[in-house]
């Protein structure tokens, strides 16, 4: 924590000063490709951190919901590597950042895997990993563990995911060509469709925040005491989101913001400060790499301001909660 002279209250303090100036930027445009997610309110934001010990502070609309698309990735491929283990999960999925868009129909030459877990084309790939283990009890499985993340029981968006089943002929190209190349098993629509539901999980900035902070605390829910990841999966899904997380702007936003984090086309941001905080962010104006404008803005400045990165001397890591909360 900066000069260690934030005080408890002023934390409050600075995310509400973020949000009144971020909230006069409407800049970047909600996500039309979903044809759902264009119904999105535009004046919706919010800010959530929830420390790695329980604590809640929060600003704006906490409580909208909306659905967790790309940040569903990395609990999917939390789960996979739990399950099925490095080297199955890694014949199929690569840990290299793509430098290229999330829906990019590109493969890695050579071995004819996709990039990461966190563009889609990985995380297709890993969502069949699951299908193929769990069968017609997959989705339920998937929905157990990011609800025991989040605290709470996680429901779907029925019309995101007609929507998005309707219209995903691009992920549904992607699913065939990995298909072709053995990257999934032979039923790729199915898997797609399990893709589709757990990209339509509804969750609130609070949720996200939570499930933010159950990675932050090593893989336990600090508001129900659960253990939702094993701390070596927590490794493993930490260390992807800070390479890959941000898409074709994880580059900039670890050297800038220094955590790992992931964001999602309908506008949450979530990111992770290691064993301190889970931070959420929610708006539904994106920039052109996908990623929620406000999110972006939030974050680059509440680690410029905490010192959260993960290499700034003032990063005091889990002493930051004494310090600060
Ligand atoms: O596969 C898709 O296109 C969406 N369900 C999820 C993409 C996404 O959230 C990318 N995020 N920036």
């Amino acid at each position: 924590m900066k000069e260690n002279l934030m005080e408890k209250h002023e934390l409050q303090g600075v995310i509400e000063e973020l949000y009144n100036k971020y909230l006069c930027d409407r800049g970047g445009k909600v996500a039309t490709y979903i044809p759902e997610l264009g119904k999105a309110d535009p004046e919706d934001f919010g800010i959530c951190l929830v420390s790695s010990d329980g604590r809640i502070y929060e600003t704006g609309n906490c409580e909208q919901s909306f659905t967790l698309q790309s940040v569903s990735k990395p609990f999917t491929f939390g789960m996979a590597i739990e399950e099925l283990g490095h080297e199955h999960v890694f014949q199929r999925v690569g840990v290299e950042p793509s430098g290229e868009p999330f829906n990019s129909i590109e493969l890695q030459a050579g071995t004819n895997r996709p990039y990461n877990p966190m563009v889609n084309a990985g995380a297709i790939t890993v969502t069949a990993l699951l299908h193929a283990l769990y069968r017609e009890a997959a989705f339920d499985t998937i929905q157990k563990r990011l609800s025991a993340a989040a605290g709470r029981s996680l429901s779907i968006d029925k019309d995101v995911y007609a929507s998005e089943t309707a219209t995903g002929h691009r992920n549904r190209a992607i699913a065939y060509l990995l298909l072709n190349f053995g990257m999934v098993h032979a039923e790729a629509e199915d898997a797609l469709d399990l893709y589709f539901k757990q990209c339509s999980m509804l969750v609130n900035c609070r949720d996200l925040a939570i499930m933010a902070a159950t990675l932050s605390n090593m893989g336990r829910n600090p508001l129900t005491g659960v253990s939702v990841f094993d701390h070596r999966s927590v490794k493993d899904i930490l260390s992807i989101m800070f390479t890959c997380g941000m898409y074709d702007y994880s580059g900039q936003w670890a050297y800038e913001v220094g955590v790992p984090a992931k964001s999602g086309v309908s506008g949450g941001v979530m990111a992770v400060v290691n064993r301190q905080l889970g931070v959420a962010t929610y708006s539904p104006l994106l920039d052109i790499h996908g990623n929620s404008r406000r999110g972006i803005g939030v974050c680059t400045e509440l680690a410029a301001r905490l010192g959260l990165h993960a290499f700034d001397l003032m990063n005091s890591g889990s002493s930051f909660l004494d310090m600060v909360l």
